[in-house]
């Protein structure tokens, strides 16, 4: 057994991922805009990914803008038929690296045709809604609108399957009416808790969860508490968040993001890394909780 294939499965969509993939983020340049500063090593680490294992693959058109998914293209195209790539809508770049969201229909549709253009598909797998009623914080307010122009385009064949980014709890609920929710992706890690009650409700209801910024984002998780429990594993403290979130709940799937060869190697390896219970004990301390 590869030591990827120790991470397990979970459904997305209509398939089996293993539970240990790729965020593709970190290869465009600086800020996630422009070209990325070494180019050869971005084709590199999405070849060694699927070399390794990796089936589940997450992106957006807006990375870079355009950047990311063609370096994609060009460095995994033909697609492997087991490859499940994610991406997702609501936002588009202005020229000064901002954000801007990008929710009306004309919007939506075109960032579609964007990712279907620069990923060389006919059709995604997996489109996840980002919401940005508030960029940095999952804000109510209603998604109907925009969720309702995603699942027409699923419709037309488009989009095979819908997922949430960047949702509350009622944002999750509203959208489960409209249409069906194949996974939810927003900001959980070891250090970022918000979401333990979300993620318990979509394991029993079968959705697969996706933290984003599994290890801290644009700033790794530092932590005495998890450096110590790294060392006496002998593992490495981003190896040791990752296997806190794969034993957090098994409908978890990691996307750790890395532009080097040497980080993907680590954070893959981390699908060996056995957590013991008094471990997970003592990293809930890492997020202030102190166990029961
Ligand atoms: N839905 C959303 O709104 C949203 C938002 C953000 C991200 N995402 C998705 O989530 C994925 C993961 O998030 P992320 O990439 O922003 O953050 P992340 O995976 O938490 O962390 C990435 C950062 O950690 C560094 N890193 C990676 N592996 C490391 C290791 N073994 N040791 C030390 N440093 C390491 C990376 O730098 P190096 O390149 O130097 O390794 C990078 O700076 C993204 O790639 C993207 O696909 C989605």
């Amino acid at each position: 057994m590869s030591s990827i294939d120790q991470s397990g499965t979970f459904t997305l969509g209509d398939r089996a991922v293993r539970r240990l993939g790729y965020g593709a983020m970190q290869l465009a340049g600086p800020g996630v805009f422009g070209p990325p500063k070494d180019h050869d090593a971005a084709v590199a680490v999405l070849r060694e990914a699927i070399a390794s294992g990796v089936d589940h693959i997450d992106t957006s058109d807006f990375y870079g803008p355009h950047v990311t998914n063609q370096i994609i293209r060009e460095a995994l195209h033909p697609y492997p038929d087991d490859l499940v790539i994610v991406t997702k809508i609501g936002a588009r770049r202005g020229a000064d690296k901002s954000w801007i969201p990008a929710f009306s229909p004309a919007e939506l549709t075109q960032a579609v045709h964007d990712n279907l253009r620069n990923l060389g598909l006919d059709a995604l797998d997996v489109v996840n809604l980002r919401c940005m009623i508030d960029p940095h914080h999952p804000a109510e307010g209603s998604i109907e609108a925009p969720l309702s122009v995603l699942a027409d385009l699923q419709r037309q064949g488009l989009v095979r399957h819908i997922g949430l980014s960047h949702v509350t709890p009622t944002q999750v609920a509203e959208g489960r009416r409209i249409c069906k929710i194949v996974g939810v992706q927003n900001h959980y890690n070891l250090a970022h808790r918000d979401d333990d009650a979300l993620i318990d409700q979509l394991a029993r209801d079968g959705i697969a969860y996706v933290p984003y910024f599994p290890l801290g984002g644009f700033n790794p998780l530092q932590s005495s508490t998890l450096s110590a429990v790294a060392a006496r594993l002998d593992a490495t403290p981003m190896q040791v968040a990752l296997a806190w979130l794969l034993r957090r709940s098994p409908n978890i799937l990691l996307i750790p993001g890395t532009s080097s060869l040497l980080h993907l190697r680590e954070n893959l390896a981390a699908a060996a890394c056995a957590l013991p219970d008094d471990a997970i004990n003592e990293l809930e301390h890492v997020a202030g909780i102190v166990p029961a």
